[in-house]
């Protein structure tokens, strides 16, 4: 016996633990093979010696448990030492991220279009010359299709060059009255200090019975739209040319950069460009099967609002992912 409490004392872990045990009381173990022997003894002997071998039993089991719960403890102290943490060591720092600015001006964009319930209609990257340029009044050798420089595929389908396309196809969808923007990604072949080959527009179109939609609706909108995007400025319309609008008139606003005073961002103008718009030209219409119907129309570039309202001098910088100007939009 006192070789068996030994043996206990002495294992280091709880594998050699397990092992002593199923030594000592495993089916061929040793009180296995002590009791197997009582058979063969006298039978006035039998209770005594099984006795005797009872209370090693229990002693042996309450040493074995004994040295369990120690090594168990040792094993937590072991375990806590090892993962102990060093609270006054520096850590990572979780770095926050933020929208990037084109996203942030076009969520604005269309908030302000939201509020006055137009619908957001898409379109496909990938266009057919006829949504692209032909039902927009924009016939095969026009001379305004070298306005827009076109990717095209071998196959005559292209990228679309404007949002515009998507007007053509809300108003197949749907019958008038529309009101609707159309916000997305547009592609030309064009990279320099403010052209880039992949940027944003958004469309707008709106329409209803003739008589009901005016050049004086479209002027109020667009107005306050202008200001609800930046602020305190002037706006105005100037004559200009779209083969889908008639009559067509860009729209201004006095420089933010100099209050109409005159700097090198306007070209000492006072003021900047900032959309296109015009009435829906009726041969729009004609080409969607609208009849006795007017509308206005509108186009912007997100990323040319984008560098007005966060000052941005490069637009390319608005594509190169540098971290350190993402940074500043948090
Ligand atoms: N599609 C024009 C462009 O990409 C922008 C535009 C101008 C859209 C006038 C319009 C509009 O709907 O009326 O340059």
């Amino acid at each position: 016996m006192q070789n068996w409490e030994e043996k206990i004392q002495n294992v280091s872990s709880l594998d050699e633990l397990e092992k002593v045990r199923i030594e000592l009381f495993g089916k061929k173990g040793y009180f296995a093979a002590e009791f197997e022997k009582l058979k063969n003894l006298p039978n006035e002997e039998k209770p005594k010696v099984a006795k005797e071998l009872n209370v090693a039993k229990n002693r042996l089991q309450g040493l074995l448990q004994a040295r369990k719960d120690e090594l168990l403890a040792q094993a937590i102290e072991e375990q806590l030492k090892n993962e102990k943490i060093d609270v006054s060591l520096y850590g990572y720092r979780a770095s926050k991220g933020a929208l990037h600015p084109v996203k942030q001006t076009l969520d604005q964009i269309i908030e302000y279009f939201l509020s006055l319930n137009y619908a957001i209609e898409t379109g496909p990257l990938i266009e057919e010359d006829f949504y692209n340029f032909e039902a927009l009044n924009l016939p095969k050798h026009h001379p305004a299709r070298d306005m827009q420089d076109t990717f095209y595929f071998a196959d005559g389908t292209l990228l679309r060059t404007h949002t515009s396309p998507v007007q053509i196809r809300t108003m197949q969808k749907q019958k008038p009255p529309i009101r609707m923007i159309s916000p997305g990604a547009v592609f030309r072949r064009d990279f320099d200090l403010t052209h880039t080959p992949m940027f944003h527009q958004v469309e707008g179109l709106v329409v209803d019975e003739a008589g009901k939609v005016s050049f004086a609706n479209l002027k109020f909108i667009l107005q306050d739209f202008l200001h609800y995007m930046f602020g305190d400025v002037k706006v105005r319309f100037r004559p200009s040319f779209f083969p889908f609008t008639e009559p067509s008139a860009e729209v201004d606003i006095s420089c933010i950069f100099c209050q109409g005073e005159g700097c090198r961002v306007c070209s000492h103008t006072g003021w900047l460009e900032v959309l296109g718009c015009g009435m829906v030209d009726p041969n729009v219409f004609e080409a969607v099967g609208y009849e006795n119907v007017s509308g206005y129309a509108f186009g912007l570039g997100v990323e040319r609002f984008a560098m007005l309202l966060y000052r941005i001098g490069d637009l390319r910088s608005l594509f190169e992912g540098d971290l350190r100007l993402l940074e500043q939009f948090k």
